[in-house]
């Protein structure tokens, strides 16, 4: 075989063969609802998209509830607590975490069930308070809506949470993360930019967790070409179509939301961005831009830690059965830990 410098290119991610189907039946149902005139099919993609509500009985050591920021645009939380750090150790505080959820800027939710889960398992093990955010969708609402609905919820939470009953006393706004995977990792970094515009009195942004974040562009990288029949949920024709309905009419993804050190990138060099966790897997077709997103952090000065597991594909933490996911829980635990002795 020629050597093509990257030798797991034509290797195949090693999955059990019933998360290979999964992965390829939620690729099929977001296949047949982003329509070709570009509106989402929601009615259909629904059906496989499984909801469930904030429990406020403690689930696997976590209680939940919902937040309405604004019914307008149904612009809400879901807060996850950990009961039992906060019952055991009144003294000891917990650090925020803000989560955005993936999906393409386009599809799921914050009560999606596997988000649901994927939350509350965060709170528990970390552990953390966490906040998962739910935003406004494209193409009904295109950019910048998401990254204004994360600013606003940032907002929220400085100015008003400690007001509401259900969140807990132990909760150090001083010690906050956004976080997010794929398009929520993209929000994470494009809404901790957008957070200098704002001057708060309480909350303090240290941290921003990247796992598996959507950036592009209009070039085609190396990760694109050879991945893009392996792993179905990022094929190329789908993340085009995402990015056409998210970006701007008329934007390509050379926009700086998308390809964050582009020719079209906002300079970042005077810009305060809190130390970055850019987690990265090796059978992502989107890696290339996310270590060019991790290179471009550290050439202009800022604190950022790239974390490759090789054999994973994208969105892992979904499917509990992949042993990464313990190992990724750990990295993330050790990050917050390290930047919150720090703070
Ligand atoms: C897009 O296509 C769908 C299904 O073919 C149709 O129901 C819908 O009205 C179309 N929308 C627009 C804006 O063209």
């Amino acid at each position: 075989m020629p050597d093509s410098g990257n030798p797991e290119a034509k290797a195949s991610p090693n999955l059990p063969w019933t998360t290979r189907l999964l992965m390829s039946a939620v690729a099929f149902a977001v296949d047949v609802s982003c329509r070709p005139n570009m509106t989402f099919n929601r009615r259909l993609f629904n059906l496989v998209d499984l909801k469930c509500s904030a429990s406020s009985q403690p689930k696997n050591g976590v209680k939940s509830s919902d937040i309405v920021i604004d019914s307008g645009r149904n612009l809400w939380v879901r807060l996850y607590t950990p009961t039992n750090v906060t019952e055991t150790s009144t003294t000891s505080s917990l650090p925020v975490i803000v989560y955005f959820h993936g999906g393409g800027f386009v599809l799921l939710a914050a009560n999606s069930k596997r988000f649901d889960d994927h939350c509350r398992r965060l709170a528990k093990e970390i552990p953390a308070v966490v906040i998962s955010v739910n935003y406004r969708l494209a193409p009904e609402n295109r950019y910048p809506s998401q990254y204004d609905d994360g600013i606003d919820v940032l907002k929220f939470i400085d100015s008003k949470i400690s007001t509401v009953e259900d969140f807990p006393d132990c909760a150090d706004l001083k010690r906050c993360f956004v976080a997010g995977d794929s398009a929520g990792g993209n929000l994470a970094h494009n809404v901790a930019v957008r957070a200098n515009e704002c001057s708060f009195s309480k909350l303090k942004l240290i941290g921003v967790i990247a796992i598996q974040p959507f950036f592009g562009g209009e070039e085609r990288t190396q990760s694109e070409e050879d991945l893009n029949d392996i792993t179905p949920l990022v094929s190329l024709k789908l993340t085009d179509w995402m990015w056409k309905a998210f970006l701007p009419e008329g934007s390509d993804r050379d926009h700086p939301a998308a390809n964050t050190f582009g020719k079209n990138a906002i300079d970042i060099s005077g810009v305060d961005i809190p130390a970055t966790m850019v987690i990265v897997g090796g059978f992502d077709p989107l890696k290339v831009w996310q270590k060019r997103h991790y290179e471009g952090l550290k050439r202009h000065g800022k604190e950022a830690y790239l974390i490759v597991y090789p054999n994973v594909v994208h969105g892992f933490y979904f499917f509990p059965e992949l042993h990464q996911g313990s190992l990724f829980i750990d990295n993330v635990r050790n990050f917050v830990q390290d930047q919150s002795a720090k703070s």
